[in-house]
């Protein structure tokens, strides 16, 4: 660590040291550091197991924001469709006649039937027919014909269409928006610049293999454990061995409250990366695919039995990233660049 007195480093907290513990916990950083610099409160406990909280963030968070539902070619062609459920939440996801990517409730406008009972499949008309009473709609949402003997006065069909919900697409993966128009725009959804992805042809990518797992936990649990690395050295010991700063418990170069003292030094155990030699996530850190690297067909094994197999406060957990991930068609490795350094 470097002394405190450097005009470069800042102190933590603005808060005075009260005492001889907060003397101990003020640290000197170095500029950009992306960590904690003080003490904060964690979240309540409640928040993990409330029925009434979960739906507070349901509305708050998953019914207000964009989220992926999966590749754009798992709907193949016009017509096809898929359901996805988001909390409680019933989705249909599918084609128009045109090939258009189109999301709505999957709730009639009648009684409230589920309109489609099968997880996907294809329409074999060009409109959705509710099983109930056989309210129909186009692929657009719009209701076309009831099965009432007489409209009623007041009744305009046009006023009972689906309920829309918003989708997008981005380079082949599909997200949706339960705030329909309400919906935040799309391009701001990115926490980091979508830039930082154009090395990966991710249009071309075919899904290879999924993994599906439900897990017993709240899902900020999932999300905690998976935005900090500092398990990483006890839960995942085959990780931190093919990408070296993981043993230290970081996940990037400036996770590190000293980084700048290896600032010059591109030894992955500080700048982050696969280790030298490297060219895959696999347990071997070698492609299994032909042709890969330097081709669209290579494959990440899905890896780390030690992160499938490890319990963490009596719960399975496992680490979303580790599932199978096309490789890019000419990327050997995460780096910048694409590119491998020379084996040691
Ligand atoms: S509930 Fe759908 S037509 Fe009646
Ligand atoms: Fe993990």
């Amino acid at each position: 660590m470097k002394a405190s007195s450097s005009a470069n480093c800042r102190f933590p907290s603005a808060r005075k040291p009260s005492n001889r513990r907060d003397m101990a916990t003020r640290v000197a950083v170095d500029p950009d550091y992306t960590g904690l610099t003080r003490v904060e409160d964690g979240l309540p406990s409640f928040w993990y197991h409330d029925p009434a909280h979960h739906e507070r963030e349901l509305r708050a968070i998953w019914y207000r924001d964009w989220v992926y539902v999966g590749r754009a070619r798992s709907l193949d062609g016009p017509l096809a469709f898929r359901t996805v459920t988001i909390g409680d939440q019933n989705i249909i996801l599918l084609r128009d006649e045109t090939g258009s990517l189109r999301a709505f409730h999957n709730t009639c406008r009648h009684r409230g039937s589920v309109l489609c009972t099968r997880t996907e499949g294809r329409f074999e008309q060009k409109v959705i027919i509710c099983p109930y009473h056989r309210w129909t709609y186009d692929l657009r949402g719009a209701l076309v014909r009831t099965s009432s003997k007489t409209a009623g006065e007041g009744f305009h069909q046009s006023e009972y269409a689906l309920y829309g919900v918003a989708v997008a697409e981005w380079r082949g993966f599909v997200f949706v928006n339960l705030a329909g128009r309400e919906a935040v725009p799309f391009h701001g959804t990115f926490a980091r610049t979508p830039e930082r992805f154009d090395l990966w042809p991710l249009e071309d990518m075919v899904l290879g293999h999924s993994y599906r797992a439900e897990l017993g936990c709240n899902w900020k649990v999932f999300w905690e454990n998976f935005s900090e690395c500092l398990h990483c050295p006890g839960v995942h010991p085959d990780l931190c061995r093919l990408v070296p700063i993981y043993g230290r418990g970081f996940m990037g170069a400036h996770d590190d409250p000293d980084w700048s003292s290896h600032a010059g030094d591109d030894d992955p155990r500080y700048q982050g990366g696969l280790a030298r030699g490297a060219e895959t996530w696999s347990r071997d850190a070698r492609p299994i695919a032909p042709g890969s690297p330097g081709s669209s067909r290579g494959r990440y094994k899905p890896s780390s039995s030690a992160c499938r197999r490890s319990t963490w406060s009596g719960m399975s957990t496992t680490c979303g990233r580790y599932g199978s991930f096309p490789w890019a068609r000419s990327a050997r490795n995460w780096s910048p660049t694409g590119t491998s350094p020379p084996p040691p």
